[in-house]
């Protein structure tokens, strides 16, 4: 066994993790990098330093999971969901079950909730945000954002929902209350059912094929019928029917 396959055996054992699960090339490339900067010469040497130094596991799963996000990122898609998918969604149901998941540090799921305050009183507004590192949901929970998250949000919903706080942008405390947030690995763990909508964007990009086939139908067994799956702007679902999806618009599939 390779020096990478045996690591990708100790962080499987030792965390619960299986980097086996995410694109070979591209992660092995990401964490050559990380252990080289730190100075260790190989896989090995580089597991037996985070096994017995807590920080540095911390970092090293920072560093694998990529947490970039924005707020309304890819706009079009967002209005594609507020004017479109959401206004069919809520014909057939008046509240509506709604999952972030891979939700980053919430940008993602504090979006939801503000096109969802569109439509319903924001205490009816109910969004769960799920991800694998518990550093990002801190951040979170935390709600302060530098001006560049903001950048792609409309102004009428920077204005409403946040406070400037010196360089940083502060989530209100209303939408704040409608966001749940929980620890969860989307490749392992049991997902919850009857969603009437999930958000899942710019994770699976790092995902094998056979990770993928699974989470796609794992979403789809988490949907009501009629419900939907909207993915991120390169993740793109080829043959969906297989999975049991249709294609309600570009990157918003639905539960046939
Ligand atoms: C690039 S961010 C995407 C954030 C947000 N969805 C967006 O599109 O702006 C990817 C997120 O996926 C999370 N992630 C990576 N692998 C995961 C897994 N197996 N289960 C759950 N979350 C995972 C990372 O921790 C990171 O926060």
């Amino acid at each position: 066994m390779g020096d990478y396959e045996q690591f990708v055996g100790s962080i499987k054992r030792k965390t619960g993790i299986d980097l086996g699960l995410y694109k070979e090339a591209q992660m092995k490339r990401r964490l050559t990098s990380l252990y080289e900067k730190k100075g260790y010469p190989s896989f090995s040497s580089f597991f037996d330093a985070l096994n017995s130094n807590q920080t540095m596991m911390n970092e090293f799963l920072d560093r694998m999971t990529i947490n970039v996000s924005e707020f309304y990122r890819n706009g079009k898609r967002w209005e594609v969901l507020e004017k479109k998918i959401l206004p069919r969604l809520l014909k057939e149901n008046k509240r509506l079950k709604v999952w972030s998941a891979a939700c980053s540090t919430g940008e993602e799921p504090y979006t939801l909730s503000m096109i969802l305050s569109a439509y319903m009183p924001l205490a009816s507004v109910s969004v769960q945000a799920t991800d694998l590192d518990v550093d990002v949901i801190q951040k979170a929970k935390l709600g302060l954002y530098p001006e560049r998250s903001l950048a792609e949000l409309p102004e009428p919903m920077k204005r409403k929902y946040f406070q400037q706080e010196g360089a940083f942008y502060k989530i209100s405390d209303d939408i704040k209350r409608t966001v749940t947030f929980k620890k969860q690995n989307l490749l392992s763990d049991r997902f919850e059912s009857s969603f009437d909508l999930i958000v899942c964007r710019n994770v699976m990009i790092y995902f094998t094929e056979e990770a993928k086939d699974e989470l796609y139908r794992k979403f789809n067994a988490a949907l009501r019928p009629g419900g939907v799956l909207f993915v991120g702007s390169t993740e793109q679902i080829f043959n969906p029917e297989r999975y049991g999806f249709q294609v309600e618009d570009t990157f918003f599939y639905k539960k046939v």
